[in-house]
């Protein structure tokens, strides 16, 4: 069982996951969000400037907690790790990934969306999962459903999640966090709007207040 701490998300409801198009962009962007409240920064690896974006904002951003997204192996974990991840999410799982996480202090999050899938983080030793994609996987009614044989296991929802439904997912007492795009989108991160996201994330960090 792992026993690491996921206080992270305690008071913490949204996450973001963050694309970095442009290197330039780490920075402000995770400033524009931590100026609205929303502490906890997912950098997806799906962009070539992802590793070196965390390492960025681990070293400039005051305040910030930033964590790696779509950690699809145990050297993507690796790596993550040691450009400065201080949590791992992944969109789904693997013993290797298992393997890896509980060698480690990192909070990690594997996703599951079956009921088999669940069990088999749960006897990994991992109470609390990604649940993605979630609007087409069952969405809010899904994870309510878990709530009955896995009491003890809760949720981080992501996909198809935005300001409108992300409530739904938030009043279920298994929901520990959501987690979406919909903090950064990308036509604003182009232009440089960082008071526009700045905005979102006051209205996201406000959510399940
Ligand atoms: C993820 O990686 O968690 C999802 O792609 C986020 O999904 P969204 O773009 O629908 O918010």
């Amino acid at each position: 069982m792992s026993s690491v701490s996921y206080a992270f998300l305690d008071n913490a409801p949204v996450i973001p996951v963050i694309a970095i198009q442009k290197m330039e962009h780490a920075v402000p962007l995770a400033e524009a969000l931590i100026a609205g409240g929303i502490m906890n920064l997912e950098v997806t690896l799906r962009t070539e400037h992802a590793l070196k974006a965390i390492t960025l904002i681990r070293d400039q951003v005051n305040g910030a907690n930033v964590g790696v997204g779509t950690v699809c192996n145990a050297t993507e974990f690796d790596a993550a790790v040691d450009a400065g991840a201080n949590f791992v999410v992944s969109p789904g799982q693997s013993d290797a990934l298992f393997e890896r996480a509980l060698l480690t202090n990192i909070p990690f999050l594997p996703g599951a969306v079956t009921a088999t899938e669940v069990m088999a983080a749960k006897e990994a030793g991992f109470n609390v999962l990604k649940f993605f994609p979630a609007s087409t996987s069952g969405g809010a009614a899904a994870i309510k459903a878990f709530a009955g044989p896995f009491a003890d296991l809760q949720f981080v929802p992501t996909g198809g999640i935005n300001l409108d439904n992300a409530g739904s997912y938030l009043s279920l007492s298994n929901v520990r966090a959501v987690g979406g795009s919909w903090l950064t989108p990308a036509d604003a991160i182009q232009n440089g709007q960082w008071e526009h996201i700045t905005q979102i994330a006051r209205e996201a960090s406000q959510l399940g207040a």
